[in-house]
């Protein structure tokens, strides 16, 4: 089969499919993952002859989107904020939303030094790594996260970083203990936010991901309540504590902030208009 060949097969297969969740540019991208070839090659290299194994690579992850497993799992990494990480089954994909509070806080801190933050509930890394690779290198960073397998995906992401953020398998309901009063310049957290009752109504992609990353309890703002009270006392005063968070949640985090003692709480929005980070200061 040539390669112009196998990408009008391709195109068939999708068409055909009932199960119309796979876009066309998907192609491209596993085309070019799999094989390197370019889209330039689709017109340039069209006549290329492609052996059995080649069509064969190609044809399997077709045929895994075709049954909703992410583009993400299947090509095994996925990039955020220019940082390849390694992504799949049970750990959550990093979304491009969360580069709003990641940006939020690397404005705040990027003209500090020995600042102390901790990353909570941090799946594949990409909020810690993306703080480390901006903000200054003396900055200690810790990940804390609870999943054996996201902990796993976590720690080969900070080795292929050469990273010197600390990370922990612990829990965020119940470790807090262990960090001294007082101790960090700033707390972050993506935590799972999604209500109990809206979870099987998600996008069947979104259900191949961990559970355990998405479910924020009956009212999702479980985790907000909690890492607002346990983890109160191990910010400085005058330190940050900074949420992503999902459409319509805003008020009702903004209030748990407030009652927390937390002040001048400020918002970030998405390019789609919705608040997505919400940022808090701890009073002196
Ligand atoms: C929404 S995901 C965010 C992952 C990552 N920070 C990101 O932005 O892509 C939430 C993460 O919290 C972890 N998690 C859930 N419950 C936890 C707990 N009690 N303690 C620590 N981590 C927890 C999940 O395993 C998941 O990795």
């Amino acid at each position: 089969m040539t390669l112009g060949e196998l990408y009008n097969h391709c195109k068939l297969i999708l068409k055909d499919s009932s199960a119309n969740n796979v876009e066309d540019s998907e192609i491209k991208i596993i085309l070019d993952i799999f094989l390197g070839v370019k889209t330039k090659d689709l017109i340039l290299n069209k006549e290329k002859k492609l052996n059995q194994e080649e069509v064969q690579k190609v044809l399997n992850a077709i045929s895994l989107r075709l049954k909703h497993i992410p583009l993400q799992y299947i090509i095994g990494n996925w990039e955020f904020m220019g940082l390849k990480l390694e992504v799949g089954q049970g750990v959550l994909i990093p979304r491009e939303d969360t580069s709003v509070i990641v940006n939020e806080i690397i404005s705040n801190f990027k003209n500090k030094s020995d600042i102390k933050i901790i990353d909570l509930c941090s799946g594949s890394g990409c909020i810690a790594l993306a703080l480390e690779k901006n903000l200054n290198k003396n900055s200690i960073i810790y990940a804390l996260e609870k999943s054996d397998t996201a902990y796993e995906f976590l720690c080969r992401n900070l080795d292929k970083h050469n990273s010197n953020i600390i990370p922990m398998k612990k829990n965020v309901l119940t470790d807090f203990k262990e960090f001294e009063d007082s101790f960090f310049d700033c707390i972050v957290s993506n935590p799972p936010y999604i209500k109990n009752e809206e979870l099987p109504l998600l996008q069947k992609e979104v259900l191949f991901e961990p559970k355990m990353a998405l479910d924020g309890g009956r009212d999702g703002i479980y985790f907000y309540k909690n890492i607002c009270k346990l983890w109160n006392s191990k910010l400085k005063p005058g330190g940050m504590i900074a949420f992503e968070i999902g459409k319509g949640q805003f008020y009702n985090v903004k209030k748990i902030m407030l009652n927390q003692g937390f002040e001048s709480i400020t918002f970030k929005e998405d390019i789609n208009g919705i608040k997505r980070a919400i940022m808090g200061i701890k009073s002196f």
